[in-house]
């Protein structure tokens, strides 16, 4: 198998002050070497969880409850070494975190240290993990600036709150990259730039994608930035991936009522009012569940049978999934 990334059975809980928040259940996947998986979903639905528990970074009010993480760092071509992400401490957690794994928030425009100058954000990330130095780092920074179109003399000497939103945040980009790690997690990476921005930002990944070998996770509530960047789509419902399959299929015959529902839901730019339709409802308290499939309070499709029992995923067709009882009636 040639995934970079497998995530397996995991579920993970936080305890708050109303009960415990169920906030990713049972949840299984693959990212494949080279590609781009987009992670998809309603605010609230996990997505951030997810990734944070990937690279290890919950806050201490969660719990993986149970479950599996393994990493395959490529070994020269020469076959993989796997990792248990959740086994990792210490040394091994900082590297795995920088060398192997890089994330960038969703909160990430506050996310440089705003009292140093972007150089030495370079010079610190590169020196604690005992990484370039002196002109060897400056001509790696300089290129991955470049490569997120940053004039890197312009930027190099400046503090963080000389750039605009945009540019920082492609500052944070090229600074993940800086210790070439395998997998990048982009947590809703242009959620907090204005529309113009958010089209540069996202060439700037395409463009860097066909450059540089990373695999991607791409999380977002936005489906049709992740059309524009994903080779797979991952929907999430309430903590669960209830569909996954080829970017293609989930746009031209998606299988659950969530993921048609979000499809239609996306206004078109020749955008006729009939084409906007949203899925009614709201996502489910995760302290206090639904019976059966979770979907199923707001599902067009919901019968006795979804809700009693929680549909797994399983095979519509070669590479696509879906957890739904009635995945038959809605395509
Ligand atoms: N630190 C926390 N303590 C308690 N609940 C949390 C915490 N962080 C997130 N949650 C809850 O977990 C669920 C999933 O949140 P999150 O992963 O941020 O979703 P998404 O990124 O899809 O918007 C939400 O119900 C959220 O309120
Ligand atoms: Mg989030």
């Amino acid at each position: 198998m040639n995934s970079v990334l497998s995530v397996q059975n995991l579920s993970i809980e936080y305890s708050a002050r109303r009960g415990r928040v169920q906030a990713i259940r049972n949840v299984s996947f693959d990212v494949q070497r080279g590609e781009a998986l987009a992670l998809i979903g309603e605010s609230g639905s996990g997505k951030t969880t997810l990734g944070l528990g990937v690279v290890q970074l919950l806050p201490a009010s969660a719990q993986i409850t149970q479950g599996a993480i393994t990493y395959r760092r490529d070994h020269n071509g020469a076959g993989a070494i796997e990792i248990d992400v959740l086994g990792l401490r210490g040394n091994g957690l900082r590297e795995f975190r920088w060398k192997e794994c890089a994330m960038v928030f969703q909160s990430a425009l506050n996310a440089l240290n705003p009292v140093l100058r972007i150089a030495d954000q370079f010079a610190d990330t590169a020196k604690a993990h005992g990484y370039l130095h002196g002109n060897a780092l400056r001509e790696r920074a300089r290129h991955l600036l470049t490569l997120v179109r940053l004039d890197p003399e312009r930027v190099w000497k400046s503090f963080p709150h000389e750039l605009s939103g945009g540019m920082r945040q492609r500052v944070l980009i090229a600074l993940s990259l800086l210790l070439e790690p395998q997998l990048l997690i982009l947590d809703e990476p242009t959620t907090a730039l204005d529309i113009l921005t958010q089209r540069n930002i996202m060439d700037v990944l395409k463009e860097l994608r066909g450059k540089l070998d990373f695999s991607l996770m791409f999380i977002s509530h936005d489906l049709s930035l992740a059309a524009e960047l994903a080779d797979r789509v991952a929907t999430v419902y309430a903590g669960k991936v209830v569909e996954v399959g080829d970017v293609k299929t989930i746009f031209k015959s998606p299988a659950h009522p969530y993921s048609i529902g979000l499809i239609l839901a996306v206004p078109t730019i020749t955008g006729t009012h009939e084409n906007l339709s949203s899925i009614p409802g709201s996502p489910p308290d995760l302290i206090d569940l639904p019976s059966g499939c979770k979907f199923h309070p707001r599902c067009p499709l919901a019968d006795h049978r979804c809700t009693r029992d929680e549909p797994e995923l399983e095979d519509v067709s070669p590479g696509h999934r879906v957890a739904c009882w009635n995945w038959r009636s809605a395509k």
